[in-house]
């Protein structure tokens, strides 16, 4: 090689390196990350109205569309239904958020068929997402599934992704997922939420949501805490509640089995009322099922609600409530029967709380993201905590002697892995 040809060599190279050392990492920001496009995102099914013949959806563009719009139709086997479709008009409602200017839209499919697939797709005529497809519920009762996860909260696209995502895979036929409260740890940031939806992904286009709120969607605004703005835009939800708790405090009937979301953050003893009314006779479920966010036995230190024990526990034993889902101490602890209720504490983010153990925990579980499967047919209940790897870590079965009403019997199905009981490390 000629010194001529070598000192050219000399020179790219250096050239080249110049180059790899100029070129910087870029962070995408999340104003960008979680930007608002007239292509529909944030899609999620819920139910405002009767989960056989109804079904919810809502979704987000940027402010830049002018008609929104959903088309459903009878699922086919093939593509034909796209012919079928028939088209709805959105609401709408600005929302302004720490990051943007977007539009929220929802629509309420009604005079569906129960126990029925549909396919659905919502957008602007030009920008569409893509036909999703879910399922009514079937009319009266029927065999029913569903996933409960507590707090999401933080490091959600990060961390909960996973977990909600092995929640699928172990509970493909859920009809529904339950979210017991701080959905994230910041409610007034469009980016946390933005990660939640994300998480999820299409996930929520396809399985409805049944979230209660929990402190973290009430920050403080003016000395006072208040549900968060971005709360109501983002769900369709019952307004069947206390008046002035619509859409955190509701009930849907699905399939012989009453769910019941309590808002346990505000007006509590008029929601003590509600219940006690809404339990009392007419209703026919089989079972009863609540979800809110603090316990009524709590599973972490110093974080004990007696006032909430008092004010609410008798209803429950009263009318003989099956099951009590909740979240905030971001641990897990499941009680045997406690009069005729089954109460459960559980965490699916990474944020990790020192557990205190008690003699009442039938099972309990430290630093662990957590799903539930709650699987109902007839009589019986089947109930499964699995852990993000979908590892079994708790399960029982309950069974109903007669009708609603009967006390129920509970057997456990603990299996053999050790109970995790290390405190989160750094703690
Ligand atoms: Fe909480």
């Amino acid at each position: 090689m000629s010194i001529r040809l070598l000192r050219w060599c000399a020179l790219l190279c250096f050239a080249a390196l110049l180059l790899v050392a100029n070129r910087t990492t870029e962070k995408v920001t999340p104003r960008e990350l979680h930007r608002p496009t007239a292509t529909p995102d944030r899609i999620i099914l819920t139910w405002a109205g009767d989960p056989s013949t109804t079904q919810a959806v809502t979704w987000r563009t940027s402010n830049t569309v002018e008609r929104a719009v959903a088309q459903i139709a009878v699922a086919s086997e093939g593509p034909e239904f796209v012919k079928q479709a028939r088209t709805a008009e959105a609401r709408s409602e600005a929302m302004k958020t720490d990051l943007n200017e977007a539009r929220s839209y929802s629509v309420e499919f009604t005079g569906l068929q129960p126990g029925t697939a549909y396919v659905y797709r919502v957008g602007d005529g030009e920008n569409w997402s893509e036909w999703n497809q879910f399922r009514t519920a079937a009319a009266g009762t029927a065999p029913l599934e569903f996933i409960y996860v507590g707090d999401a909260q933080n490091d959600i696209y990060s961390l909960w992704s996973r977990l909600i995502r092995q929640g699928l895979r172990d509970a493909p036929r859920m009809q529904f997922i339950v979210h017991a409260g701080d959905l994230v740890t910041t409610s007034t940031s469009d980016e946390l939420w933005g990660e939640w939806h994300q998480a999820a992904g299409w996930i929520n286009r396809s399985v409805a949501s049944f979230p209660t709120p929990g402190n973290h969607e009430y920050p403080q605004t003016d000395g006072q805490r208040v549900l968060a703005p971005l709360y109501r835009p983002q769900f369709t939800l019952p307004g069947n509640g206390v008046a002035g708790l619509e859409e955190t405090n509701y009930y849907v009937d699905i399939q012989g089995v009453r769910m019941i979301s309590l808002n346990s953050n505000e007006r509590q003893e008029e929601q003590a009322a509600w219940l006690d009314k809404l339990l009392g006779a007419g209703h026919t479920n089989r079972w009863v099922v609540l979800t809110f966010h603090h316990p009524i036995y709590s599973s972490a230190k110093g974080r004990d609600n007696p006032k909430l024990r008092e004010m609410w526990q008798p209803l429950f034993d009263k009318h003989k409530v099956d099951l009590v889902l909740t979240g905030h101490d971001h641990t897990y602890a499941r009680t045997n029967l406690v009069g005729s209720t089954v109460y459960v504490v559980s965490v699916s983010g990474p944020k990790m709380y020192v557990l205190e153990r008690n003699p009442r925990m039938m099972r309990a579980a430290a630093n662990t993201q957590l799903f539930q499967i709650v699987r109902i047919d007839g009589g019986t209940l089947q109930y499964e905590a699995r852990t993000a790897t979908g590892a079994l870590y708790d399960a029982f079965e309950l069974r109903k002697a007669n009708k609603r009403g009967s006390t129920n019997k509970l057997t456990n199905r603990v299996p053999s892995m050790p109970e995790r009981l290390d405190p989160p490390p750094g703690r």
